[in-house]
């Protein structure tokens, strides 16, 4: 079988990673991939949200099979280009990729399918006033989101009124956020601890993979401002039976019913972000694709085969099939440059990724090899070291000892990934 991963981060280099250990043997492209994807498939240069030229290259090298890493390309409606062309896909029909593209759809897709949410209102430019009164009668905290694509920045949580009217008036006057700013969800705050869900779908049926949990403040004890995860850790204690069994019933499945029933049925991982509160439970955000940095973790515990799987997902055979999850426990700590998630300096040398550890990957970001051939950064999130273990304590110890080894100028990390795991276990005080 010969696929085509579509990504370049170092969730695409999981993704390919995993299909890499398959006993079927896929022969794996990547478009465009990156320095670490380059030993384990044959790079295309592409660019990932080239949906032409992703087509025309997946007719041309007959591939059998598209995996697609980020949502970008989805949004834009690869998945249906592809269709077209009779090639499987593992990822949504632009349609169904409302579900993250536009969070003014889904908050209202959640509304009319009962599925528990923070309740919420949506305003254009032209209602700039009656948002303004929305959110002075509503009080703080209170949380200001651009409904389109914002690279995980749209979301602002305001501590106070004045915080969310200088959000409402970046997002709807001065378009900070361009078109994704065009509706603009004010919603109520929810208390709890986050976890995300990834429920592979193949149009009707889905299977649960690991939870996980992200950590998406740059600073230790989730201070500063967010980035787009610098760590992970599999599974997610928050994440009890219970919760999982409420998610099932309350949030997965009313959502793949309400797609089908609208039209547009849901393929691919369908990422739900979780607030937990108790046995409370409220979707934050869907998201059509994998966690990045989630990914680094979830895969490597799937024990099953993850070409089997996405290829069953992505041609509607998931009926009777049940992928495993390893019993251990998966960790990953994000190794990002100096200044991010600020605008960041590139072409550092990396030293030490000629050196390996078992239970241990580095998954590639921001790298490119220099005129010397070096490897050295080019941007802002640079790697992400995952490592598996008997239980989260030894994933964490080995991930952190594989940090060890590695280093760059300015190459700054979290010291505190999966603390809030290890306290829940009774492992941390
Ligand atoms: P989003 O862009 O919707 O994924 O939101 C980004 C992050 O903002 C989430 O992962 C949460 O940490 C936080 N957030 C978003 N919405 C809420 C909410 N209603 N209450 C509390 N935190 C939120
Ligand atoms: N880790 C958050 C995301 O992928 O959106």
């Amino acid at each position: 079988m010969r696929i085509l991963v579509v990504g370049g981060g170092a969730r695409e280099h999981a993704i390919v990673h995993a299909l890499s250990r398959s006993e079927l043997r896929p022969e794996i492209l990547a478009a465009p991939g990156n320095p670490g994807i380059a030993s384990l498939a044959r790079l295309e240069a592409v660019r990932a949200d080239d949906v032409e030229a992703l087509v025309t290259l997946a007719v041309e090298r007959s591939v059998d099979l598209v995996i697609v890493g980020p949502e970008a390309p989805l949004v834009l409606g690869l998945a249906d280009r592809l269709e077209t062309a009779g090639i499987a896909v593992f990822g949504p029909t632009a349609a169904a990729a409302r579900l993250e593209g536009s969070k003014a759809f889904a908050k209202d897709f959640m509304e009319r399918h009962g599925i528990p949410t923070a309740a919420y209102r949506t305003f254009t430019s032209d209602r700039h006033a009656e948002a303004v009164d929305f959110v002075r009668n509503h009080g703080a905290p209170i949380v200001i989101k651009a409904s389109g694509l914002a690279a995980g920045k749209g979301a602002v949580v305001c501590e106070s009124v004045d915080d969310a009217l200088r959000a409402v008036d970046a997002m709807l006057l001065d378009r900070s956020f361009g078109e994704a700013g065009d509706f603009v969800v004010v919603e109520s705050f929810l208390r709890g601890e986050e976890a995300s869900l990834f429920a592979v779908c193949d149009g009707e049926r889905y299977v649960l993979l690991s939870s996980a949990q992200d950590h998406k403040r740059i600073g230790e004890d989730d201070t500063g401002p967010n980035t787009g995860g610098m760590g992970a850790y599999a599974p997610a204690p928050v994440a009890t039976e219970t919760v999982l069994e409420a998610a099932r019933r309350r949030v997965i499945e009313p959502t793949l019913r309400g797609m089908r029933a609208e039209g547009a049925p849901y393929r691919g991982v369908l990422y739900v972000g979780l607030m937990i509160d108790g046995e409370d439970i409220s979707v934050v955000e869907y998201n059509c694709r994998f966690g990045d940095p989630e990914a680094q973790v979830v895969l490597p515990l799937l024990a099953s085969d993850p070409v089997e799987l996405f290829h069953r997902a992505a041609t509607g055979r998931l009926a009777g099939y049940e992928p495993r999850n390893g019993d251990g426990a998966a960790a990953c700590v994000v190794l990002a440059a100096e200044g991010y998630p600020g605008p960041v300096s590139k072409g550092r040398p990396i030293a030490g990724l000629g050196s390996t550890r078992p239970h241990v990957a580095v998954y590639h970001a921001g790298t490119a090899i220099d005129g010397e051939g070096r490897t050295v950064t080019s941007g802002g999130r640079v790697l992400t070291v995952s490592a598996s273990g008997s239980d989260l304590a030894e994933a964490l110890d080995r991930a952190y000892e594989g940090v060890a080894n590695l280093s760059f100028e300015g190459m700054q990390f979290r010291r505190d990934i999966g603390r809030k795991g290890l306290r829940r276990l009774g492992l941390a005080p």
